[in-house]
């Protein structure tokens, strides 16, 4: 999206002259190869697209906003261990190619690196920003928490899965944006306006992302198609398909989700075409649209020139089309 070029640019330029590699290599090897593997880096554009909407200088958020992209790939790395997956974003995962010990120090040095960048600002400011910052990140372990709790249970409701996915996904997101109205020293109303536009839209953003590893492609996917499976995550598809499937499908999916089959590419197209034939694969495109939809609601009490509205409206269409 053309809109996101320059904000990615300087993102990345930033990111290579901050983030080197020293002693000891080990530590700090891992690091690189997450950062610059890239991803979309929705997270930080957004942090200085926000900054540029209600500043007038978006270089002053570029310390947050690498900060929250540091703290995502930490978050990508561990939850890389804790979902046992094998790729991302088409290579292998940190705990893959060094070892369990490698993500798991690597990963706690980066939420550090990302704390530290809040250091380049004034205090008040500082202040402002790492308490938004320790907040979310809190919320995010919480909800990481909830999705492995969900993992062995059968009971769990979509409330509670949508509570498990703003808190692991949803809010950093809203947080991402919320900082850049920091930086920018929008008004209290727009920095909470721009974090509630941001936290819907992450809902989607976390909606699409468990669609996609279930019906993403393969070979430009970047990450194990069916892991979600696989693994017995309850996400909307699975819990909408438990209350609409017919009894027969119903019965047989939770069986599937019960067990972890050593070769899980029948389980997979099994699940899959019960995704399908029972309305959950619809269900979830369309649940994408409403909070899609909340969002640009949202959007309408902000003040803001309705051509930047336009833009961030833009931006949420695109979100949901998309298919990495
Ligand atoms: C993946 O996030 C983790 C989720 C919260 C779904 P992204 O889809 O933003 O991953 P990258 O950074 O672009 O690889
Ligand atoms: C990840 O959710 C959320 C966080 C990393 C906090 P997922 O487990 O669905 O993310 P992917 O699909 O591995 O990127
Ligand atoms: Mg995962
Ligand atoms: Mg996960
Ligand atoms: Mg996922």
């Amino acid at each position: 999206m053309e809109l996101l070029t320059t904000y990615g640019n300087a993102l990345s330029a930033h990111l290579h002259k901050a983030v080197t590699v020293k002693e000891p290599v080990q530590l700090y090897e891992p690091i690189k190869y997450i950062l610059t593997l890239g991803g979309k880096r929705l997270r930080p554009v957004l942090t200085l697209l926000t900054a540029d909407f209600f500043g007038d200088n978006f270089k002053e958020a570029m310390n947050a906003a690498l900060a929250v992209e540091l703290f995502h790939n930490f978050s990508l790395i561990h939850d890389d261990i804790m979902d046992n997956a094998p790729l991302r974003r088409g290579k292998e995962t940190v705990h893959e190619k060094w070892d369990v010990n490698a993500g798991i120090l690597s990963g706690d040095a980066m939420l550090i690196l990302a704390y530290q960048l809040f250091e380049a600002y004034e205090p008040a400011q500082f202040q402002e920003l790492a308490k938004l910052f320790s907040k979310t990140a809190l919320q995010v372990c919480e909800g990481q928490q909830y999705d492995v709790d969900f993992e062995t249970r059968d009971d769990v409701t979509i409330p509670e899965y949508i509570k498990m996915i703003d808190y692991k996904t949803a809010v950093l997101i809203g947080a991402a944006m919320k900082m850049g109205a920091i930086v920018a020293e929008a008004s209290e109303s727009c920095c909470e306006g721009i974090y509630e536009f941001g936290r819907n839209l992450g809902i989607a953003f976390q909606l699409q992302d468990d669609y996609l590893d279930a019906f993403g492609n393969p070979e430009t996917f970047g990450k194990q198609v069916g892991g979600d499976i696989i693994a017995n995550k309850k996400t909307f598809l699975y819990l909408t398909a438990l209350q609409n499937g017919v009894p027969g499908d119903v019965e047989t999916l939770e069986h599937l989700f019960s067990i972890h089959p050593v070769d899980p590419e029948d389980k997979i197209e099994t699940v899959k075409e019960i995704f399908i034939n029972s309305g959950a694969a619809t269900a979830t495109v369309s649940e994408i649209e409403t909070y899609t939809q909340k969002a640009n609601k949202v959007l309408e009490t902000l003040q803001l020139s309705e051509d930047k509205k336009q833009k961030l409206r833009e931006f949420g269409t695109w979100l949901m089309k998309r298919t990495v």
